[in-house]
C-alpha cells in the first residue's frame, strides 16, 4: 500500500508540521508524472456519485478541505487521492512566515487537531505564478479546483476588503470558486470581519472585482462554528444581500472539553483552532441552522468532523450539497475517502433516491 510507504508518515502517523511538509512534497513528486497519479489512483479511486454546484459538475460531493495544500504544490494528487475536487490556500494578499513553531498537535485518541498556523504561505502573487507554471505543464486538474482566501496580517481590518479583493483579482483565471475565510482563529481580529459593516465591505469590494472580470465565478463565505446563532443569521443576511453563492460551514473552533487522555488534554491546552471528531456536532448545527434559514436557496458545504460514511451522509441530509474534509486524512488516511464514496453510493439507494443531490438536505423535508 503506498500509504504505508509515504502516506502514512504524511498523513496518519503525522505528529508534526515537518512530516506534514515532508508528506506534502512526496506527494507534489508523485503528481507531477502520470505513472504517479496512475499508482495513486490505482489504490484510492473512488467511484462516482456526480451532481452539479455552483454551475460545475463534481464527480461526487467530496473535496480536500482548505489549510492543507496551502500553495497549491500537490493540486493533482487529490483526485488521484479520491478527491472530487480541492480547495488551495488559506492565501493571503502579502507573503508571511505564519505563527512560530511547533504550531500544529494531534490529539489522537479524541481524533482531533489543534493547529495555530497563521496563514503560513507564499502570497497571492508566488502561489500564481506557481499555478502559471503548473497550467503550462499540463498539470491542471480536471477537476473544480477552489481557492481559500486569507487576511493578510500585517493589514487591519479596514484596510481588509482591499486586501481579499486584491487577491481574488491576482488568482481570478486559477480557481473555478473563491471562499472568503473570515473565520480563522489565527490571525488576530480576523473573525470580527463576519461582523456586519467589515463584512459589507469585503464583500462588497470582492463583487466589484467580479464584475470587472465579468465572467461570473461562486464566491462563498466560510464561518466560523464559534458565532451565535443570532450573529451567524445576521451575518447570513448581509452575505445573501451582497449576493454571495454559498457557504462554507465551518472553520475550526477554539472551543473545548477536558479530554480524558493526558496527551489530548496536553494537545487542547495549546491555543488555535480545534478540528477533527469533537468539531462534528456543531459544524452540523451550523449547516442545518444555515439551510433552514435560506430556504434551502443557497449551497452550503459542509465541512467538520467527516470521517465515516454516517457523519458524511449526515452532514449532506442536514443541508450539504458538497462536503470537505482535512483532519480524517491525517487519522484515517486516504482510503477513507473512497470509503465514505462508497457508503454514500449505498446510502442513496437504499433511501430510494435516484442521485445524490436528492438527498441534500432531505431531512428538513
Ligand atoms: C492545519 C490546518 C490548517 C488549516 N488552514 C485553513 C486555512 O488556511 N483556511 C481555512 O479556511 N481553513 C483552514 N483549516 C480548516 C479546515 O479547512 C476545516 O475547516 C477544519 O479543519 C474542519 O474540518 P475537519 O474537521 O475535517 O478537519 C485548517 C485546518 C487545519 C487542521
Amino acid at each position: 500500500m503506498p500509504y504505508r510507504i509515504f502516506g502514512r508518515p504524511l498523513l496518519g502517523l503525522i505528529d508534526s508540521e515537518r512530516a506534514h511538509g515532508l508528506g506534502l512534497s512526496s506527494l507534489a513528486k508523485l503528481e507531477k508524472s502520470s505513472l504517479g497519479r496512475n499508482l495513486l489512483s490505482s489504490f484510492y479511486q473512488s467511484p462516482e456519485l456526480p451532481l452539479d454546484v455552483f454551475g460545475l459538475s463534481f464527480n461526487h460531493p467530496l473535496g480536500i478541505a482548505a489549510g492543507f495544500d496551502k500553495k497549491a504544490q500537490a493540486l493533482s494528487a487529490w483526485p488521484s487521492l479520491g478527491f472530487s475536487w480541492m480547495e488551495y490556500g488559506g492565501v493571503t494578499r502579502f507573503p508571511q512566515d505564519g505563527n512560530p513553531k511547533p504550531r500544529m498537535f494531534r490529539a489522537n485518541k479524541e481524533n482531533a487537531l489543534i493547529n495555530r498556523m497563521g496563514f503560513n504561505n507564499p502570497g497571492a502573487l508566488a502561489i500564481k505564478e506557481n499555478l502559471i507554471d503548473r497550467k503550462s505543464k499540463g498539470l491542471w486538474p480536471n477537476n473544480p479546483v477552489a481557492a481559500n482566501i486569507g487576511r493578510s496580517k500585517k493589514v487591519t481590518n479596514d484596510e481588509a476588503p482591499e486586501d481579499y479583493s486584491s487577491t481574488l483579482d491576482i488568482l481570478w483565471d486559477y480557481s473555478d470558486l473563491f471562499v472568503l475565510n473570515v473565520s480563522s482563529p489565527n490571525t488576530p481580529g480576523l473573525r470580527e470581519l463576519q461582523e456586519a459593516d467589515h463584512l459589507t465591505s469585503v464583500l462588497n469590494s470582492c463583487n466589484s472585482i467580479r464584475d470587472k472580470k465579468g465572467n461570473h465565478k461562486p464566491l462563498l463565505l466560510k464561518f466560523s462554528p464559534d458565532m451565535s446563532d443570532e450573529d451567524l443569521i445576521s451575518s447570513v443576511d448581509i452575505a445573501v444581500k451582497s449576493k454571495i453563492d454559498g457557504f462554507v460551514a465551518t472553520n475550526t473552533t477554539i472551543s473545548r472539553y477536558v479530554p480524558k487522555n493526558s496527551q489530548s488534554r496536553s494537545a487542547f491546552a495549546q491555543s488555535g483552532g480545534l478540528s477533527g471528531r469533537p468539531l462534528r456536532k456543531r459544524s452540523l448545527e451550523v449547516v442545518n441552522l444555515l439551510y433552514e434559514h435560506t430556504e434551502s436557496k443557497v449551497p452550503i458545504v459542509g465541512v467538520g468532523g467527516i470521517d465515516s460514511v454516517d457523519s458524511a451522509w449526515n452532514m449532506i441530509i442536514s443541508g450539504s450539497s458538497l462536503i470537505q474534509l482535512y483532519s480524517a486524512l491525517v487519522f484515517n488516511g486516504p482510503s477513507v475517502v473512497s470509503k465514505i464514496i462508497k457508503g454514500l453510493k449505498i446510502k442513496v439507494k437504499e433511501n430510494n433516491f435516484s442521485n445524490i443531490q436528492e438527498a441534500v438536505g432531505s431531512k428538513h423535508t
